[in-house]
């Protein structure tokens, strides 16, 4: 049976995770596969509440799943996609 259940993809692009990258995540989109674009939901989010954490150092972040990477790029995060596609 086919999983209809969407990934998840959310984006951070509050100040720090913006400054520190995040900016090139606005293209995310367009580098989506074809065969994937209905199978991924991409919010946008003004802060995830990351960078407040002395942990989490590393923007910018993104939630994959609730999962998060952290020094996130676009490569980083299609292949975080795809692996929650095909995993
Ligand atoms: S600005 Fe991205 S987690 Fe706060």
């Amino acid at each position: 049976m086919e999983n209809t259940s969407k990934v998840l993809v959310e984006l951070c692009f509050g100040t720090t995770c913006f400054v520190m990258g995040a900016s090139k995540l606005q293209e995310l989109e367009s580098f989506i596969p074809p065969q994937y674009k209905n199978k991924v939901e991409v919010k946008a989010h003004t802060c995830l509440d990351l960078c407040k954490n002395a942990t989490y150092m590393k923007a910018p972040f993104v939630k994959i799943d609730g999962e998060i990477i952290s020094e996130a790029t676009v490569e980083k995060v299609l292949k975080a996609i795809e692996s929650k596609l095909n995993g």
